[in-house]
C-alpha cells in the first residue's frame, strides 16, 4: 500500500474549491492508501499574527475535514504543531540548501506581492514544508498545480541531503491534482477565500441560498437558448457532481434547448449541494458538539505521525554527527 502524505493550509472554513480540489482527493484515497494529511499550523504562523484567528481558524479546518469526510479509521489526521520533530529537521534540511534555491521560489515573490511581510518564516517556508513531507517516508506527495515547485524543492533538498550523506531520505513522487482549477467562485474568477467568492457547503440553507442566487450570469431571458460552458453556475455544479455525471449532462441539455431561467438552474445546484453535502452537514454539527472526539482523533493521528518522524529525524541526526 503506498503511503500518502499532504498538508491543508487552515485558512478557515473551507469552501467548496477546497473541496473539489483537494479534500475530496483524499477522501477517495483513503481506500487504498495509507495515508497522512495535516493542517499546517506552522505554515499558517507565517501569515497569520492573531493568535485567537489561528486557533479557531485550525479548528474550523479540522472539523470541516472530519465532517467531509476524512476518516480517521483510514487516515492519520494531525495538526503540524503536534509534531515537532519536523522543526528539527527542516534545520538538518535548511543547512545544506543553498540561499538561490530560496530566492527563486515564486510563493515567497508572489506573496510579497501580495503585501505580506518578509519574514525568515515566510522565506523558508518551502524548507519546513520539505520537513512535513519527508517525515512520515511518503511514497506520493498529490497536491495542486500551486505547490509543485514546493514538492520539487522537496525532492532536490532530498538529494542533496542523500548525496552529501547517504541514502538518509526516501524521494516522494509528485502527484498534481487533476481539475483543481475547475471550480469557479460566485463571480466566476477561482473559488478563493481571499476573492470573497467562495461557496460554502456548511451554511444555513438561506445563507447558502442568497450566495448562490448571488452567482454571476449574463442577462439572457428564460426563453433564450444558453450556452452552459460560458456560465458560471454550470461550471460549479458540473465540478461537483462531476464531467461524467447524467445530471450535468441533463443540465447542460436544459441550458441549450431555451426555456429555462438561470435562477432554475441555480436552484438546481442549491438542491445538489445540499443532496452532496447533506450527511456532512450533520456530522459538522455532531462535531462541533464533541471537542473531546476531535481531540482523540488527533492525538492519534500525531502518535502515528510522532513515530514516523522520529525514526527519519534520528536517521538524518546520525548521518550529519549529531
Ligand atoms: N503549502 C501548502 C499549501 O499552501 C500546505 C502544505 C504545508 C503542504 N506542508 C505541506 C502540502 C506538505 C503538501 C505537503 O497548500
Amino acid at each position: 500500500m503506498k503511503r500518502v502524505l499532504s498538508g491543508i493550509q487552515p485558512s478557515g472554513p473551507l469552501h467548496l474549491g477546497n473541496y473539489a480540489a483537494a479534500i475530496r482527493q483524499f477522501i477517495d484515497m483513503q481506500a487504498d492508501h495509507e495515508m497522512y494529511i495535516f493542517v499546517a499550523s506552522y505554515h499558517a504562523l507565517t501569515t497569520v499574527r492573531d493568535p485567537k484567528v489561528l486557533r479557531d481558524n485550525v479548528r474550523q479546518v479540522v472539523i470541516d475535514c472530519l465532517a467531509f469526510g476524512i476518516d480517521p479509521q483510514r487516515t492519520n489526521f494531525y495538526l503540524q504543531q503536534d509534531v515537532p520533530k519536523v522543526t528539527e529537521l527542516a534545520w538538518l534540511l535548511g543547512c545544506m540548501c543553498p540561499k538561490h534555491l530560496m530566492d527563486k521560489a515564486t510563493s515567497f515573490k508572489d506573496k510579497l506581492a501580495k503585501g505580506l511581510s518578509a519574514s525568515i518564516g515566510l522565506y523558508t517556508y518551502p524548507i519546513l514544508q520539505a520537513a512535513d513531507i519527508l517525515s512520515v517516508d511518503p511514497d506520493v506527495v498529490p497536491v495542486g498545480e500551486d505547490q509543485r515547485q514546493h514538492v520539487e524543492i522537496t525532492r532536490d533538498l532530498a538529494e542533496k541531503f542523500n548525496a552529501a550523506y547517504g541514502p538518509v531520505f526516501k524521494i516522494p513522487d509528485l502527484k498534481i491534482r487533476e481539475g483543481s482549477g475547475l471550480m469557479p467562485g460566485v463571480d466566476g474568477q477561482k473559488m478563493s477565500k481571499s476573492y470573497g467568492n467562495a461557496i460554502s457547503p456548511f451554511l444555513e440553507e438561506k445563507a447558502l441560498k442568497k450566495v448562490i442566487m448571488k452567482i454571476t450570469t449574463d442577462s439572457k431571458g428564460v426563453d433564450e437558448a444558453k450556452d452552459p460552458e460560458t456560465c458560471t453556475v454550470f461550471q460549479i455544479f458540473r465540478g461537483l457532481a462531476g464531467v461524467n455525471d447524467p445530471r450535468t449532462a441533463e443540465l447542460a441539455e436544459r441550458y441549450r434547448k431555451g426555456g429555462m431561467g438561470y435562477g432554475v438552474a441555480k436552484q438546481a445546484l442549491l438542491e445538489l449541494i445540499l443532496n452532496h453535502f447533506g450527511p456532512a452537514r450533520k456530522r459538522r454539527v455532531e462535531l462541533m458538539n464533541d471537542p473531546g472526539y476531535v481531540e482523540q482523533v488527533l492525538r492519534q493521528g500525531a502518535a502515528a505521525a510522532n513515530a514516523k518522524a522520529s525514526d527519519v529525524t534520528a536517521r538524518a541526526r546520525k548521518a550529519v554527527g549529531l
